[in-house]
């Protein structure tokens, strides 16, 4: 291949990665879970209130909620969710970059929505999403780790018995 064109395909390629890199950097991520909490996330859901049918109830109705302007993260909801409050709720959900809301199960009127529909950044932690315009960052207790062991068990019994046959 001419030297020209292999020189042209390198700078596209560094091109396209810089423009990857400034957009991972400008929009906040999903935060999967924290260090030593018992949440991970578990979807971003629509709210309800203004849902037909759902007669102005929240998605996560019931429980608890606080509004941190100019603080809330997700670390922060999760504390106040899992035990802060007294009460430890199933469900964490951060909505609107400042709220958070707490409960022990979903409303059956909230949808499920692709994650990126949570766009909204934490009013505390600009690189980290926090919910959207009617719209929740949802956590849930416990299950999802649960399930992960359960797996990671699997894992590790296939590879011993692979492992077990071919020594
Ligand atoms: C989400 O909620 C809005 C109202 O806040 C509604 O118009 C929309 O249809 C809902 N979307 C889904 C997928 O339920
Ligand atoms: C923001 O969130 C990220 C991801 O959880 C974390 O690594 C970072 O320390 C946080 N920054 C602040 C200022 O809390």
């Amino acid at each position: 291949m001419p030297r020209a064109i292999l020189l042209l395909l390198l700078s596209l390629t560094l091109a396209l990665a810089q423009s990857t890199t400034s957009t991972t950097l400008t929009t906040p991520t999903i935060v999967q879970s924290i260090p030593g909490s018992k949440y991970t996330y578990f979807g971003c859901w629509n709210e309800t209130t203004s849902v037909s049918g759902a007669g102005g109830v929240r998605a996560l109705d019931g429980g608890t909620s606080e509004v941190l302007q100019g603080q809330m993260t997700v670390p922060l909801c999760l504390a106040f969710c899992g035990g802060g409050s007294a009460t430890q709720y199933k469900y964490a959900g951060l909505e609107f970059s400042r709220e958070c809301w707490c409960a022990q199960h979903i409303s059956g009127a909230s949808a499920r929505l692709d994650d990126g529909a949570c766009d909204t950044a934490c009013d505390g932690n600009g690189t980290t999403v926090c919910g959207g315009s009617l719209k929740l960052s949802v956590y849930q207790l416990g299950s999802s780790a649960a399930v992960r062991i359960t797996y990671m068990t699997a894992v590790i019994a296939l590879v011993g018995t692979i492992l077990f046959h071919l020594l």
